[in-house]
C-alpha cells in the first residue's frame, strides 16, 4: 500500500491481557499510542509502515487517526490520510478524498462493533477536512473488512489487479460523505 514498510522478519508477537467485556471508546491517537499501534497494526496485517509514516499522518490528518480503548488499552486504530485526486464515482471530477489507509482491531475485541466505530468517526473527520469521499482498499479475499464497510454504505467502485505484494486483487470501495 505505501512504501514505508517494516521488513516481515522484525514483526513482534502479540501478548495481550485485555478483558474483552469491558466496554470500548474511540479517541484521538496521540503520540504516545504509537506503540500500541504499531503492536496491533504488525500482528494483524500484512501491510506495515515505519514509525515516521504514523507520526506524519498524525502530524497531518490528527481528526482521522483514531484508536479504540477498553480498560486504558488500545484494541484497534483507524489511520486515514485526504488527498486530492478523481472521484472514484464521479467522471473526471476533482475533490477532496479521505483514504483509509489501516484499520485493525485485536483479535480479541472483534465482531463487538469496535471497527464500525472506528471507521464511523474516521468519516465524521474526513468531513471536517471537506473531504467529499471517502475510499480504501481491501483484499478481494477479506470478507469481514468488506462486510464492515458495505455496512457502513461503502460500495465496491473497481478492482485493482495484483494490488499487494503478494500479489492479491483489492477491492476499491468508496462512499460519498459530502
Ligand atoms: C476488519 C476488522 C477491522 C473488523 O473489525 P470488527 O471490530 O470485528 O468489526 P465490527 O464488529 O465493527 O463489525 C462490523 C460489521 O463487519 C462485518 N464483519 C465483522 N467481522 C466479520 C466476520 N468475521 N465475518 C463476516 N463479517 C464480519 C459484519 O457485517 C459486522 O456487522 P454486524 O456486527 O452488524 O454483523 C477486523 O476483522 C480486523 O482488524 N481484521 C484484520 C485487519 C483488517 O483486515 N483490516 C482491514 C483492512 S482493509
Amino acid at each position: 500500500m505505501d512504501p514505508l514498510r517494516f521488513p516481515s522478519s522484525t514483526k513482534p508477537r502479540m501478548s495481550e491481557n485485555i478483558n474483552p467485556n469491558e466496554p470500548f471508546e474511540v479517541r484521538l491517537f496521540k503520540p504516545s499510542d504509537l506503540n500500541q499501534v504499531t503492536t496491533i497494526n504488525l500482528s494483524c496485517l500484512p501491510e506495515n509502515y515505519h514509525q515516521a509514516f504514523y507520526h506524519i499522518l498524525h502530524y497531518r490528518f490528527p481528526k482521522t487517526f483514531l484508536v479504540a480503548t477498553a480498560s486504558r488499552k488500545i484494541i484497534g486504530y483507524i489511520m486515514c490520510r485526504i488527498e486530492r485526486g478523481f472521484s472514484e464515482t464521479q467522471r473526471l471530477k476533482l475533490l477532496k478524498k479521505g483514504h483509509i489507509v489501516s484499520l485493525a482491531v485485536l483479535p480479541n475485541y472483534r465482531g463487538r462493533g469496535v471497527g464500525k466505530a472506528l471507521v464511523a468517526k474516521a468519516v465524521k473527520g474526513m468531513k471536517e477536512y471537506d473531504a467529499k469521499e471517502s475510499y480504501l482498499e481491501v483484499r478481494v479475499s477479506n470478507q469481514a473488512a468488506i462486510n464492515l464497510y458495505k455496512k457502513l454504505e461503502f460500495h465496491t467502485a473497481r478492482r485493482k489487479e495484483a494490488y499487494y505484494k503478494d500479489g492479491e486483487d483489492a477491492y476499491i470501495m468508496t462512499k460519498d460523505i459530502a
